[in-house]
C-alpha cells in the first residue's frame, strides 16, 4: 500500500484530489508501463475540429480512445494507425477501482503528454453516454496547474498545482465541471528524464 491514501483528499470546487496517491516506486512502474504502451500506440498530435493543432500529444488504451480531428471530438475503437488500442494497464485499473469503489471498469484511458509550453483550455468532458460515472485523472512527471470551474462557462474558477502521483476524481455534481491545465513547470517533475507531464484520464464511454 505504501503511502497511498494517507492524506485526506482536498476538495477543489467539488473535484476530489488525492495528493500523493501513488508513491515513488508506483509512479516509476507506471511510467515504464506507459512507455511500453506508447510503443504499441504512438503519441499523435490531434487537431481541433477547426483544424488547430493541439499543444498536447495523445494516445489511449482500452476499448475506446478519444480522438479529435476535422471530423470532431469522439471516441474511436482504433488508433489513427488502424491498430486496436492496447489494454489499460492493470496498475491503472487498480487506481480506478480503489479511488471510486466501483466494480465497473473504465472503457478508455486517455494518455495526454504535455511537453514544454503545452496546455489545455477549459472544457467539459462530455463525449460519454452517461455522466453518472466519474472521471478519474492521474498525474505523472512535471507539475501542472489545474484549473476547475463550475458547470457553466465563464464562472469563477479555482486552481491547484497537480504533482506526480496525484489522483483527481470528477464525479457527482463536479462530473461536468469545466477544467483545464493552464501550464506546466517543464522539467519540475522527477519521473520523466526528458521532462514533460503525463495525465491519464479514465472514463466509462458507453
Ligand atoms: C484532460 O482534461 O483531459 C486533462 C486534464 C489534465 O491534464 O490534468
Ligand atoms: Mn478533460
Amino acid at each position: 500500500m505504501g503511502e497511498r491514501g494517507r492524506n485526506p483528499p482536498l476538495d477543489l470546487g467539488g473535484v476530489t484530489v488525492w495528493q500523493g496517491w501513488l508513491d515513488t516506486p508506483a509512479q516509476a512502474a507506471l511510467v515504464a508501463e506507459l512507455r511500453a504502451l506508447a510503443r504499441a500506440a504512438p503519441f499523435f498530435r490531434p487537431v481541433t475540429p477547426r483544424g488547430q493543432p493541439m499543444s498536447v500529444r495523445m494516445t489511449a488504451a482500452g476499448r475506446y480512445g478519444w480522438v479529435s480531428d476535422r471530423r470532431g471530438y469522439r471516441y474511436e475503437r482504433r488508433h489513427p494507425s488502424g491498430a486496436e488500442w492496447p489494454p489499460i494497464p492493470s496498475a491503472v485499473l487498480a487506481i480506478w477501482h480503489e479511488v471510486t469503489g466501483l466494480s465497473r471498469t473504465p472503457d478508455c484511458c486517455l494518455v495526454n503528454f504535455y511537453g514544454e509550453g503545452a496546455r489545455m483550455g477549459l472544457h467539459q468532458d462530455r463525449d460519454e453516454a452517461d455522466f453518472s460515472w466519474p472521471v478519474v485523472s492521474v498525474s505523472l512527471g512535471d507539475d501542472g496547474l489545474f484549473r476547475v470551474g463550475g458547470t457553466v462557462r465563464g464562472g469563477p474558477t479555482r486552481s491547484l498545482w497537480l504533482r506526480s502521483g496525484d489522483v483527481a476524481v470528477l464525479g457527482g455534481p463536479a462530473r461536468l465541471a469545466f477544467h483545464g491545465v493552464d501550464r506546466s513547470r517543464f522539467r519540475s517533475g522527477p519521473r520523466l528524464p526528458e521532462g514533460g507531464r503525463i495525465n491519464l484520464t479514465l472514463r466509462v464511454v458507453d
